[in-house]
């Protein structure tokens, strides 16, 4: 029995390693085996498969969800393979290429127009919409993108939006006070919704906004959900809600057409009536599809970006203290209940830098995503036709050498800081440079001149564990003390 026992061990021991060794090779062999051999000698960039089926999810997941340290990813590479600037992986189903380096990162996104090397990667077609600017690819993607600045980050339209946005800061402020104390992310999120829907469609009755959010939940779980459509599932439930929405706006787009005094200062109003030289309009559908991206695109990374400006102050004192002088500063020279106008912000020096600094370390975008729709070469090393390419924004943005103690809150950083193209990527760049930089900027402006003069806040649990997945948050949602100065 004892010696059954000792061979049964030893052929485990003996089997474990080998199989270990099939295990760590068939992703490779499978994805990569042809580069190896073919005759033209393709080099795939430096990194590994993993797993079969997983690929490197699990050193993903431990990073980003167990020890909470997300940049390790990159380093790990970094340290193995060296700064390339570009690796191999498989990751969230497909065969990938991570690009992490500013000039890789550049390479993929910042390409001219015509150029539809790496298709828009977003995982949902039939939910954000087939005419969607995230979807769509080359000239029509430059049309539709002429149609949604115009709408969403021309001058006159961020103008407006100082005097359409400031009287709900205000309101908003003054309930979070009288709440006296408030989860920071949950009143950002509605805050935020309340916005857009003003922004958007003119929105602001209660069970109106109430019932766009419920819809809007609906759509974002389907955004992250298994593409399963079948009665329970989150896709088939997003699926109804799309339908939802879309009976919503085509009735409100049928009104305003019919009756012109139901014309609205807004975004719907400016994509309906945008006519370009020659003489072409938006289609209903496509309104309805770039709807849902603005709303897609815009509403949680504002929240998100309002929440980490709450946090980052509350843990730096001495910045919001020089945030405070240079509002208050501002505020001296207007009259009583004159608003800030989009001309104030271009004296607001340390204002901008704020901001700048929030949406930096905050890494709203982690990463963005392509697929590479035939082979491309960067620096030697073959980006595959099919394969998924993760450009790793914030891998920059937290890297010594491009930011002095990259983990600090030091708005004062940017004082005559000039980082090389593509270091700073918050917002991508190229032709998918995000179309809404400045109307969150400006947001954050007006949030902050209010925040800083009027009121002091305090966070309940300043140590928090900050979470990466699926968004960089801390834990507690930022629960804190909120009271009138
Ligand atoms: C701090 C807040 C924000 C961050 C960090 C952010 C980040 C980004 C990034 C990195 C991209 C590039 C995606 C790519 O290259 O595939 C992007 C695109 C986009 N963003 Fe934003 N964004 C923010 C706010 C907004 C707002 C307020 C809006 C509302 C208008 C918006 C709407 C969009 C849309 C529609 C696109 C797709 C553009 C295209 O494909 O041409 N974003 N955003």
């Amino acid at each position: 029995m004892d010696t059954l026992w000792l061979i049964g061990l030893a052929v485990t021991v003996g089997l474990f390693p080998p199989l270990i060794w099939v295990l760590r090779s068939f992703n490779e062999w499978k994805y990569c085996h042809q580069y190896s051999t073919s005759k033209t000698a393709r080099k795939l960039p430096p990194g590994h498969m993993g797993w079969p089926i997983i690929g490197e999810l699990l050193d993903f997941l431990w990073c980003f969800k167990f020890t909470l340290k997300p940049d390790d990813f990159i380093w790990k590479r970094r340290a193995k393979y060296g700064d390339t600037g570009i690796y191999r992986t498989h990751l969230f189903g497909s065969p990938s290429i991570i690009t992490c380096s500013p000039e890789a990162n550049r390479f993929v996104t910042a390409r001219a127009i015509e150029d539809d090397t790496f298709a828009p990667g977003w995982p949902s077609p039939e939910l954000i919409g087939v005419n969607s600017i995230a979807m769509v690819e080359g000239l029509q993607h430059k049309r539709i993108r002429r149609y949604l600045m115009e709408a969403v980050n021309s001058p006159e339209s961020l103008a407006r939006i100082f005097v359409k946005l400031q009287p709900l800061f205000k309101a908003a402020l003054k309930n979070w006070a009288l709440k006296g104390s408030i989860t920071a992310a949950d009143e950002a999120n509605q805050l935020t919704f309340h916005n857009i829907c003003t922004l958007l469609f003119s929105y602001s009755n209660a069970p109106l906004l109430e019932k766009m959010e419920r819809i809007y939940r609906g759509l974002r779980g389907g955004i992250r959900a298994q593409p399963i459509n079948l009665p329970g599932t989150a896709l088939h439930h997003a699926l109804k809600c799309r339908k939802e929405l879309s009976s919503i706006l085509l009735s409100e787009m049928h009104d305003r057409r019919v009756n012109k005094e139901n014309s609205k200062d807004d975004f719907l109003q400016v994509l309906m009536d945008s006519v370009d030289s020659n003489g072409d309009k938006l289609s209903e559908e496509e309104i309805l599809d770039n709807i849902v991206s603005i709303i897609l695109g815009g509403y949680a990374s504002t929240a998100n970006s309002i929440t980490w400006a709450l946090y980052y102050l509350a843990k730096y004192p001495a910045v919001l203290q020089k945030l405070k002088e240079e509002n208050v500063s501002i505020r001296l020279k207007k009259k009583e209940d004159e608003i800030l106008t989009y001309e104030d912000v271009k004296s607001m020096d340390y204002t901008s830098k704020v901001i700048d600094e929030v949406i930096r370390l905050a890494n709203i975008s982690a990463f963005v995503f392509r697929t590479a729709s035939k082979d491309e070469e960067f620096n030697g090393y073959t980006i595959p036709k099919g394969w998924k390419v993760i450009v790793w924004l914030r891998a920059n943005h937290v890297d010594p050498q491009y930011y002095h103690n990259p983990m600090e809150f030091n708005p004062d950083r940017w004082d005559g800081l000039i980082v090389k193209l593509g270091v700073y990527y918050v917002f991508g760049g190229g032709p998918r440079l995000c179309p809404g930089n400045n109307l969150v900027r400006m947001e954050l402006f007006m949030f902050l001149h209010q925040v800083c003069i009027d009121y002091k806040w305090e966070l309940s649990n300043p140590n928090a564990s900050i979470h990466f997945l699926p968004y960089s948050r801390a834990i507690d949602g930022v629960k804190m003390t909120f009271r009138d100065m």
